[in-house]
């Protein structure tokens, strides 16, 4: 299955930056930077995945997930025990359920082997209440637009990862001596080129 066919069976219909918009409206956040919507790309999750050094069976988490596009294409591309996905904004959230359903329904019983079985997690809160002990991949593209004290407040919550968790944050990066720098890279996003800096947790 192509990248375009797999975006179509499970998007085409998934307005994710007008959710975001209505839903930020209802809870009186239509100004927040910190809520700013974007897209990622299966290339993107795909590279994310490989400067993570993800492996099969491993748990991955999606920090802000949006519609779930980063949840289901990780699960596309990797054997994962889990893929999970954090969401603050509802009506972003039950799109991102709907999707999961239909990639369980349309997209899984196709792929092979291990694939067949990783198990979507989809949860509606906070990010910084989420509950991430057992994440072996955590990804942040939602720190794009965070400012310095977001960063901070984020950098203590990825210390709540296990030791040897992998980091990715998408655009701003971490200073914690906490965790080691992997890679930074180019990343390919829906809004634009962006930039995948890669941690490993001590
Ligand atoms: C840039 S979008 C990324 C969406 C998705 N991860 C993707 O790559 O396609 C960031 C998302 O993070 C969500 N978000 C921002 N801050 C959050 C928080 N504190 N808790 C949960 N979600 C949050 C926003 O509502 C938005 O949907």
């Amino acid at each position: 299955m192509t990248f375009f066919a797999l975006q179509d069976a499970l998007f085409s219909d998934v307005a994710g930056y007008s959710l975001s918009a209505s839903g930020k409206a209802v809870i009186g956040r239509e100004a927040d930077p910190a809520l700013t919507y974007g897209e990622c790309t299966p290339e993107a999750v795909e590279h994310i995945l490989s400067v993570a050094e993800a492996k099969p069976g491993e748990t991955f988490y999606d920090l802000g997930s949006g519609t779930g596009k980063m949840v289901v294409f990780a699960a596309f591309f990797m054997p994962l025990k889990k893929s999970v996905g954090v969401e603050l904004i509802p009506e972003l959230h039950e799109a991102a359920q709907m999707v999961g359903r239909r990639y369980i329904e349309e997209i899984q019983p196709k792929l092979e082997g291990d694939k067949r079985n990783t198990r979507l997690e989809y949860r509606l809160g906070d990010i910084f209440e989420a509950d991430i002990h057992d994440g072996d991949v955590i990804v942040s593209h939602c720190c794009t637009c965070f400012d310095d004290a977001l960063m901070q407040k984020l950098s203590d919550k990825l210390e709540t990862c296990k030791p040897g968790a992998r980091i990715v944050t998408i655009t701003r990066g971490l200073s914690s001596p906490e965790f080691e720098l992997l890679s930074v890279t180019p990343c390919q996003m829906g809004w634009g080129q962006a930039t995948a800096n890669a941690y490993i947790r001590l």
